[in-house]
């Protein structure tokens, strides 16, 4: 099953998953539209055909949604008894926070399940990095290079929003490689006056044009907008635009790197499953797979990258000042 948003790999893990369970003799049945379809009757056999070509495809072809009767009380008990009457004997949940949250109760309930981290937003504590996000960051890096080609023609600034919801990564990993001058992200408190006075000092260097990368988790962009055309009257130097990325970021066909993950994250769920295992969640750790129980991860905060703040600093990207938490 796949749950939550969509993120570009879930295709991916489906395929392994599946491809992982017919090579060692097991039958796999696919849960369409999230936890929702086990309420809907929404199974359907997979096999190799059925999962032929799908490395290439972005979003979900099981298709996926936010379940709420599965938040109700009698939601997770309710799914058990529909997947035990459909001689299902183990669960593969494929998504973020909420989605891995329904996953700990059906295994509460005494229910086999395993979960993958699926979510373009890197917030799931437990992993390194989440299918999809690095092929998020790469759609990001292309469309932002391409606002840079009209912020440099018309020696402008663009405000530009991102993904991530509360989570700061995308935001910040991609300020840090599309060589833009500020991240505003939820981990920090943003600094409006050191932004132009940065923003002033880029134009008197003769540096054109710049960027402001927005995570969606601090305010809008339009937002951001208003907030820095009060702040900054009379003082910008600059026209300032606003350009909001959407859900175009979790469109690109799964890069490289997430079709690898998903392949190896789908694998291991499935031998685990296989070996008894259940309540935990596939991780990426220092380059090796493993296993963490679902009590381990869930509702802890997954932090930045340790040293983000120094390369972020050093490379001259404003991002403002750390918040306690
Ligand atoms: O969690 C993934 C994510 O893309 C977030 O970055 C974003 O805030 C949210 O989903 C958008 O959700 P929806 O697709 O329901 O608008």
């Amino acid at each position: 099953m796949t749950s939550g948003g969509d993120s570009p790999g879930m295709n991916p893990a489906v395929r392994a998953i599946t491809r992982t369970g017919i090579n060692n003799g097991l039958e796999i049945i696919g849960i369409e539209n999230g936890y929702q379809g086990i309420y809907d009757n929404q199974f359907i056999p997979l096999g190799a055909l059925e999962v032929s070509g799908k490395i290439r495809d972005s979003g979900t072809f099981l298709a996926t949604s936010r379940c709420k009767r599965m938040r109700e009380a009698e939601g997770p008990s309710d799914a058990v008894r529909i997947l035990k009457e459909k001689n299902i004997d183990a669960l593969v949940v494929i998504g973020g926070d909420g989605s891995l949250t329904g996953a700990t109760k059906l295994h509460e309930l005494g229910f086999p399940v395993i979960g993958l981290p699926g979510t373009i937003d890197n917030d799931i504590y437990g992993t390194d990095i989440g299918i999809g996000v690095d092929t998020a960051l790469n759609t990001i890096i292309h469309l932002v290079d391409m606002v840079k080609a009209t912020a440099a023609s018309h020696r402008r600034c663009f405000v530009i929003e991102v993904m991530g919801r509360n989570c700061g990564y995308l935001a910040l990993m991609s300020t840090v490689t599309t060589g833009s001058q500020v991240a505003v992200i939820p981990e920090y408190r943003y600094n409006m006056e050191s932004i132009i006075a940065a923003l002033n000092r880029r134009m008197e260097r003769k540096h054109n044009n710049s960027v402001i990368i927005v995570a969606e988790g601090v305010c809008s962009g339009q937002e951001f907008m208003k907030r820095m055309e009060e702040a900054g009257k009379g003082r910008l130097q600059q026209e300032v635009r606003l350009t909001v990325l959407g859900h175009v970021q979790r469109g690109g066909s799964p890069t490289h790197y997430d079709r690898l993950l998903a392949t190896r994250m789908g694998e291991l769920a499935v031998l685990a499953l296989m070996q008894g295992e259940s309540g935990s969640m596939v991780g990426l750790s220092q380059g090796k797979m493993q296993l963490r129980d679902f009590e381990q991860i869930l509702g802890k905060k997954k932090a930045l990258p340790s040293d983000a703040t120094r390369l972020a600093r050093n490379m001259g990207i404003e991002i403002g000042d750390t918040v306690e938490t």
